[in-house]
This record gives structure tokens, sequence and C-alpha cells, in this order.
């Protein structure tokens, strides 16, 4: 399952992730953790110290090793130059899981140990001011949606994204990866004209949207969420003491954390859960591929000479059993570390 915390910068979108984390971790549950946040701060949040922290490798930096593992065999994408954020992955392409080892994994993820075990965590790195821009071919943001677009997630096992509501992940398709997306919001007027915004981007593309409301404090606070968001409105955390606490780097023992705390925490899990049956494999390729022509027609083509429109796979869907619609079916995921492909 593939979760997105997005909000206004300070809603509590870090903190959020990593408690959801450290939920999903207490239960045994398989997580790969990835900071997408413009401010890097997942790693201290699960607990890392700066040095840790400082020490994590950046996707951003990796790309082309990203690039030329997913691209594997795959005849449509001549070179990993000529790939870009939302090229789409086809016949010959290497797919990922969340449960396996994989040289993106050695690369790119780092083993965090939280009460009841260990996750994997993933970093964009810090961004620069060309990473914000809609059409930018280094992205950062651009490792993290090749990650999801190849990524083979069944229901039992988690990807939970730290993420800002930029433009860069409406323009490129980023903001439709995610079988729910958590809008953190504050009760206050910005906090919910980001959770509009995002709402009007996420119309037209079935994006599943759920509102946190964070610090909330009273009914006041309550009622005015309510009022704001209606029915998205999903769950409300107050003032953590828990929190506090970790932020002066003394985190308690999770289990310590107050129980209105872990009882949201729950209600993430199963609303998480209960997406799984709206899961439609077909739409999400679809959207790939949508986002990826908008994007080598607006600034790919031209950026790196080629016709990017070339590297779609009209017969390829991913899924958890991937099949050619014109071929024969694979009735799995192959046993072991073996990348993925469909058969023709
Ligand atoms: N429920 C809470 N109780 C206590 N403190 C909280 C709570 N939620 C968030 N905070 C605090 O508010 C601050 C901002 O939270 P956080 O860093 O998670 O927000 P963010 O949305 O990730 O911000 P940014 O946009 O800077 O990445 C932090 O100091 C955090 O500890
Ligand atoms: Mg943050």
């Amino acid at each position: 399952m593939k979760i997105a915390f997005v909000g206004k910068g300070g809603s509590g979108k870090t903190t959020l992730s990593s408690l959801f984390v450290r939920h999903l971790a207490a239960t045994g549950a398989p997580v790969v953790a990835v900071d997408a946040d413009i401010n890097q701060h997942l790693g201290a949040a699960l607990g890392l110290d700066e040095g840790e922290a400082a020490a994590l490798p950046a996707m951003g930096e990796r790309l082309p090793l990203i690039k030329d593992y997913l691209r594997g065999s795959n005849p449509r994408i001549a070179s990993a130059q000529t790939m870009i954020k939302t090229t789409p992955p086809g016949e010959g392409s290497r797919l990922l899981r969340v449960c396996e080892n994989n040289p993106v994994y050695d690369a790119c993820a780092r083993p965090v140990e939280l009460d009841g075990g260990a996750v994997r965590l993933m970093v964009t790195g810090p961004f620069t001011d060309s990473d914000l821009g809609v059409a930018c071919y280094h992205s950062k943001t651009g490792a993290v949606e090749l990650f999801l677009n190849h990524l083979v997630d069944g229901p039992d096992e988690y990807v939970v994204v730290d993420m800002t509501a930029g433009s860069d992940s409406f323009a490129s398709g980023m903001f439709t990866r995610f079988d729910i997306t958590f809008l953190v919001a504050e009760p206050t007027r910005k906090g919910v004209s980001v959770y509009r915004q995002y709402k009007e981007y996420a119309r037209d593309f079935g994006v599943v949207l759920k509102v946190v409301g964070n610090k909330v404090q009273g009914q006041d606070d309550l009622d005015f969420l309510r009022a704001e968001v209606g029915d998205d409105l999903l769950v409300t955390v107050g003032h953590s003491d828990w929190v506090r606490a970790m932020e002066k780097g003394r985190p308690p023992r999770f289990e310590l954390l107050e129980d209105s705390g872990h009882l949201a925490l729950r209600r993430l899990r199963t609303a998480v859960d209960e997406t799984y049956e709206l899961r439609d494999w077909e739409r999400y390729t679809h959207q790939m591929v949508h986002f990826h022509l908008k994007n080598a027609q607006s600034w790919g083509n031209e950026r790196t000479g080629a016709d990017l429109t070339a590297q779609i796979d009209p017969g390829f869907v991913l899924g958890e059993v991937c099949r050619e619609v014109h071929g024969e079916s694979v009735t799995g995921l192959r046993e072991g570390n073996s990348p993925l492909t469909p058969t023709a």
C-alpha cells in the first residue's frame, strides 16, 4: 500500500508520517519510509541523530543508477539519459517490491531500528530552487516517482511518503501514485486552503484524499475542520507530549504515545487497508502514461532530443498479476529477487 502525507509547511506531515511508520513497524508490517519533503526531517523524526541523518544516501544523486536498473532490458528505453521521471515501465523493465533486496535499496535505502522492528528509509536529499520547478529533468522527487511507478506492492506492506504538496508533484503525476493521501491540516484557513487546492487537482484522477486534523485543541477547532472539509475529515490529533519529548531528542518508547495518538494511528491504518479494494492497476498504469505524454510533450522530448512518447509500451499493465493485454498472463509474482517482467 502506498501512502502519502501532504499538507502545508509545518502542519505536521513529518511528525504524522513518522508516527504512522512507527505504528506499522510495531505491528511487524514491512515498511519503506520515503522522505520527499522539502525539509528533510523524516530521519530525525524516526530517531536518527544528526550525523546518521546526514549520512543517508540521497536518491536524487543516484538517479542514473536507479534509471539503469529499472529500464533493465526494456527495448523502448534506449538509455538512462532518455529516461525521465515519468518514463513508465514496459516489457523488459525491472520492477520493485517492498520486501526484497535490489540495487535500488542497496544504493538508496538504509535500515532504521524502531521499537518493534526495522524499516527501510529512503530520502530524496535536500531540495534546491531548481527542484521546485515544473519541468525539472534532475528532479529529486523524480527518483521517488520512478520508484513508485515500478513498484508492485501488496496489501500487507507499506510505503509511506512524507511529501510536499508542490507544483512538482502535480505536474509529474506524483500525486496520483498513492492508494490514499493524508492531507495534514491544522485548524486554520491556510491549512484548509491547501486541502481545497489538493482536492481540486485530485478530482479528475480518483485520488483518495482524507484530512488528518493536527494540533486540534477543543471543540471549536473540531467544528471548524468539520465545517471546512466535511466528510473528508478522517481523524484529528491533538497536542502530543510524546512528540514534544521526541523533538527534544528523548523519544520515549512508542507504546507510551498517548492513547488518543494510538487510536488515531489505528484509524489511519484502517483507512489505508480499506482502500485496497479500490486498487485499479490499469488506471494506475494509464495515469502514468497520461503524465508521461504530458511531460514528454511539454519539455522531455526537447530536453532529451528523443521522442519519449515511443517509450510507452501499449500492452503493459503494472500489477500484482502482471500481464500483457495481448499476450499470455503471468499468474503471480516470481519468487526471490528476480526482476518481474511480464511474458510476451
Ligand atoms: N500533534 C503534535 N503535537 C505536538 N507537536 C507537534 C504535533 N504535530 C506537529 N508538531 C510539531 O510541529 C512542528 C512541525 O511539525 P512537522 O515538522 O511534522 O511539520 P511538517 O509539515 O513536516 O513541516 P515542514 O513543512 O517544515 O516539513 C514540529 O516541531 C513538530 O514537533
Ligand atoms: Mg516535514
